[in-house]
């Protein structure tokens, strides 16, 4: 983001101190995560700590400190999901996208997006649709009782074609 737009929407803000976490949406919203440079302009221009930032971002499920994909696909490694094939369907999915495993965390969380930026595949905890599950969230649409076989067909609603994606 340039430095005249951060300032606009800094501005935009009569107190911008007691705004922060309306300044983060803004900025998320237009350059779609929060780049590390921006927060730390953000803080001098706030006059509050770069740590203070990062808590916010780091707090708020719905802030993303990594660039994401024009879609984002979300497995539900809940408790219900995990036990009725979550696993099953993050495997797929990685496959079928072509990204690679090695940003997996030791607890199992994952955001893995695409070299063409298509899309980001990525775990989250509950989506609060346990009775359909295993769940996958695409973007802010919910697919239940999804089996990896179903995938390909929900993928492709939302621009994915066999053997478009390449390793990130
Ligand atoms: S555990 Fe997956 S929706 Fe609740």
């Amino acid at each position: 983001m340039e430095t005249a737009r951060l300032n606009e929407i800094v501005e935009s803000y009569p107190t911008p101190t007691g705004k922060i976490l309306g300044i983060l949406e803004q900025v998320q919203r237009e350059d779609g995560y929060l780049q590390k440079d921006v927060l730390k302009t953000l803080a001098e221009k706030l006059e509050v700590p770069l740590s203070e930032l990062y808590s916010i971002a780091t707090f708020y499920s719905f802030f993303t400190l990594e660039k994401l994909g024009r879609h984002v696909v979300t497995v539900c490694m809940g408790t219900a999901c995990h036990v009725r094939g979550a696993p099953a369907l993050a495997d797929t999915l990685k496959a079928l996208l072509k990204v690679e495993e090695d940003e997996t965390t030791q607890d199992g969380k994952f955001q893995l997006t695409t070299a063409d930026n298509d899309f980001t595949v990525t775990s989250a905890r509950c989506f609060g649709a346990c009775s359909m599950a295993p769940v996958l969230r695409v973007d802010n649409k919910i697919f239940g009782y999804m089996t990896p076989e179903r995938i390909p067909a929900v993928l492709k609603q939302f621009g994915w074609e066999e053997d478009t994606h390449q390793n990130a």
